[in-house]
């Protein structure tokens, strides 16, 4: 078992914009209550239960008023308010935040995960530690996968965002002008969705994103960024479990995994 403590960076900066819903009032996702504890409280515990994590830095806005009650009393855990105007921001600094050693392991982890299984962590962290090469955790797609298409025309899959007043909020909807069709049917072979944590040597991952950031290269994970920098990420295998909350019908089934 490797020996090298591992800092990691929870993003929790969002505002949860497609789980929300009338209750929640300002309230992001990553506070609303799983169990009878915030969500980011459990992402955060997830990291803390395996011994290697010796810190655990959660990034939010400078606007956030709920962060310090939803992490009360927890051990090697710091809050950091630099979160930016997106994820990739947020991380990028909260690295330059934590001033670590460029040899350092980070791993970053949703506060959107509360899901995330022991075994899975350690089967992570063995991986990147015994190749010393960056990783992620990442499902298998399991079903067929198709593009979507009006007229033949690629579109994107949520269409057009819409807001509607719903029992006496205003929350997303997703409206398509005109009825999608398969464009494309892509071969799922090879393919897998990405998860977190995604973990990588500090000065690995801030130089990776540097570049994506003077590039303006949109990226929507470490990964995509240490991909773009020449360095592969090592994919092992995730869990259901560990699924992203983002829409509102998401907290029934993670509050039953947990
Ligand atoms: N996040 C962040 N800073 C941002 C945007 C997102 O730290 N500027 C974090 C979220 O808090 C979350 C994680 O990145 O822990 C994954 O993002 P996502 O699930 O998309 O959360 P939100 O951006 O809050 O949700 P939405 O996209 O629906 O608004
Ligand atoms: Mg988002």
């Amino acid at each position: 078992m490797s020996e090298e403590p591992i800092i990691a960076i929870v993003p929790a900066a969002g505002v949860g914009e497609r789980a929300r819903i009338a209750e929640d009032g300002d309230r992001p996702k990553q506070y609303r209550l799983l169990l009878g504890e915030p969500m980011l409280r459990h992402a955060v515990r997830a990291l803390l239960a395996d011994p290697r994590v010796t810190q655990v830095r959660v990034v939010v806005s400078g606007a956030d008023t709920w962060v310090e009650d939803a992490l009360e009393g927890l051990p090697r855990t710091v809050i950091r308010r630099c979160g930016g105007a997106t994820r990739a921001d947020t991380v990028a600094n909260a690295l330059r935040d934590a001033a670590l050693d460029p040899r350092a392991w980070v791993m970053v982890h949703d506060a959107a995960r509360p899901g995330l299984p022991a075994a899975q962590l350690a089967d992570l962290i063995e991986a990147c530690t015994a190749h010393d090469q960056a990783g992620l955790l990442a499902m298998p797609v399991a079903d067929t996968v198709k593009r979507a298409g009006v007229n033949g025309e690629a579109v994107p899959v949520t269409g057009v965002v819409e807001r509607a007043a719903v029992s006496g909020a205003t929350v997303p909807l997703v409206r398509v002008a005109e009825p999608m069709q398969v464009a494309q049917t892509i071969e799922r072979n090879g393919l897998w969705l990405a998860q977190t944590p995604q973990m990588a040597r500090s000065g690995q991952l801030i130089d990776a994103l540097a570049r994506a950031q003077a590039g303006q290269w949109v990226v929507t994970d470490e990964s995509q960024a240490l991909e773009l920098a020449g360095h592969p990420a090592l994919l092992v295998r995730g869990s259901v479990r560990n699924s992203k909350v983002t829409w509102p019908e998401d907290f029934d089934l993670m509050e039953k995994w947990l």
